[in-house]
């Protein structure tokens, strides 16, 4: 027989439960996917049996996609999984309940992931009781424990709640998510760039004049007010997401794909990101706030938090010398979009005359991380049947749906739940990785903060972002590709 495993949920009663690790889950056994013997236990303090707790997980299902996902008949297969235990875990008496419905379960060995959806404040004090009370030991099958964002709210903190980890768990036990990197269209950065002979040779600080990083919203805090006054654009989507995709695109190929290799060259590419002096930060960051941000339930009246930001930044080393990264993200665009467009330098010289005041658009390589996931490589033809010879970029274009049309694009959540209890963690974060991000991004935050800096430029609902985004660029003579 299997050994027995079991995904336990910390906060099984909250938002990120319902909306992502179920579905998630969910999908995964729709498509075979997930160990036959894999349990999952629903671990929190709201009064539910087993099944009030399926019901809850079946409802919540069917109102996601109006009810699209939802088959009743699968469903009530795939409900056989989940279990329920109503405890507050962190109090012994908790703690000791969890003990014994695992022992119950498990006989003489197991192997457990413990996912901590929990509110952050608790992620140090519940991997601490749960280490002392053994959790960790990893006798008789693995004991891996996922974390989810935020990590810290700086480098400070971070290292903290590292420290707190490593208390008792090893890091290799650790899963720090950054669901941006469970996309497909994120891992495939690495596949492009290496298993293609074409664009390597070309990536680099001869060729691209520039690299342009877009994770635009249409949606704005909604519920999340709160949490996101605290945060702003900065900690939420910067320091996480922005800066996962950036490695993504700077590093050197490792010589194999394992965790600690893929790590070790993303973390190469973030200590190499050039500090900020004073007269830098202040020409390469523009915020913004949209326009009635304010009013927003949770956000303070006055409050001067970020939703939108641009920053230039330069990765020094061979590779990359003198070419400038931009990265914008912001809540309340025009449309959800994410891409990456590398930018190359035009020709060294240009035999063909461009009518006057034209300028040739030289090539551009974008990569649709969402939606519309693809890749276009915009190239410069000639237009036929004209009087001598005219030019005009158009598009080759790759469309992921398109090409893959017999399979899915899972949710990143798919791919990591599945990582992680494979106890793959190369699309996790490493202690390192995320400290230094912070190092990097905690100067920008502390500028942002700062009661004499202006407050964020307010942008309107629906728009491109605040002008102070485009003078960024223009200022170097570039300019944003303009979000669809
Ligand atoms: C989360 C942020 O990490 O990512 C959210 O906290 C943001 O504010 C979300 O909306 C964006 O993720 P996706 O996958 O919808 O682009």
């Amino acid at each position: 027989m299997a050994t027995p495993l079991t995904l336990v949920i910390f906060g099984a009663s909250g938002d990120l439960t319902a909306r992502k690790l179920i579905p998630a889950l969910y999908q995964l056994d729709l498509r075979g996917r997930l160990p036959e013997q894999l349990r999952v236990l629903g671990v929190s303090r709201t009064a539910y049996t087993d099944d009030s707790f399926r019901e809850y997980l079946a409802d919540r299902l069917r109102d996601e996609n109006g009810g699209e996902a939802f088959d009743p008949l699968r469903w009530t297969s795939f409900a056989q999984r989940l279990h329920y235990l109503a405890a507050d875990v962190t109090q012994a008496a908790g703690i000791q309940a969890l003990a014994q419905w695992l022992s119950q379960q498990e006989d003489s060995g197991g192997q457990r992931l413990y996912y901590l959806a929990v509110a952050p404040e608790l992620y140090a004090p519940l991997s601490l009781r749960l280490g002392e009370a053994g959790f960790h030991h990893e006798n008789g099958g693995f004991r891996r424990l996922v974390i989810e964002k935020p990590f810290g709210q700086d480098r400070a903190s971070a290292a903290a709640l590292n420290a707190a980890l490593h208390r008792y768990w090893r890091e290799e036990q650790i899963y720090r998510i950054d669901h941006y990197l469970g996309k497909d269209t994120v891992q495939n950065i690495l596949v492009f760039r290496f298993a293609n002979t074409l664009f390597e040779p070309l990536w680099n600080y001869q060729y691209i004049d520039h690299v342009q990083i877009t994770v635009a919203e249409r949606g704005t805090v909604g519920r999340r007010g709160a949490y996101y006054d605290k945060a702003g654009v900065l900690r939420d989507m910067m320091q996480n997401h922005m800066l996962q995709i950036l490695t993504m695109v700077a590093i050197e190929d490792p010589t194999r794909f394992t965790a600690e290799n893929l790590r070790n060259e993303k973390m190469k590419v973030l200590e190499a990101i050039a500090p900020w002096s004073e007269a830098r930060l202040s020409q390469a960051v523009a915020l913004g706030q949209y326009r009635g941000y304010r009013c927003e339930h949770g956000v303070r009246p006055d409050s001067r938090t970020p939703t939108y930001a641009a920053l230039r930044l330069e990765i020094e080393n061979r590779r990359w010398r003198g070419v400038p990264f931009y990265l914008r993200s912001g809540k309340g665009l025009k449309s959800r979009y994410s891409e990456v467009v590398i930018q190359f330098r035009c020709p060294s010289h240009l035999m063909f005359s461009l009518p006057p005041g034209e300028k040739l658009q030289c090539n551009r390589i974008t990569l649709v991380i969402q939606p519309n996931e693809g890749i276009r490589l915009n190239f410069q033809t000639k237009v036929p049947d004209v009087e001598g010879v005219r030019l005009q970029p158009r598009d080759l274009a790759f469309d992921y749906r398109q090409a893959y049309a017999d399979r899915t694009i899972p949710e990143a959540y798919e791919r990591l739940l599945l990582d992680a209890l494979q106890g793959d963690a190369a699309l996790f974060m490493r202690a390192d990785e995320i400290e230094r991000a912070w190092e990097i991004l905690d100067p920008i935050i502390a500028a942002a903060e700062d009661p004499e800096a202006p407050p964020p430029e307010e942008y309107p609902i629906g728009s491109q972002g605040p002008t102070g985004a485009e003078a960024l660029l223009r200022a170097e003579g570039r300019e944003w590709t303009p979000i669809p």
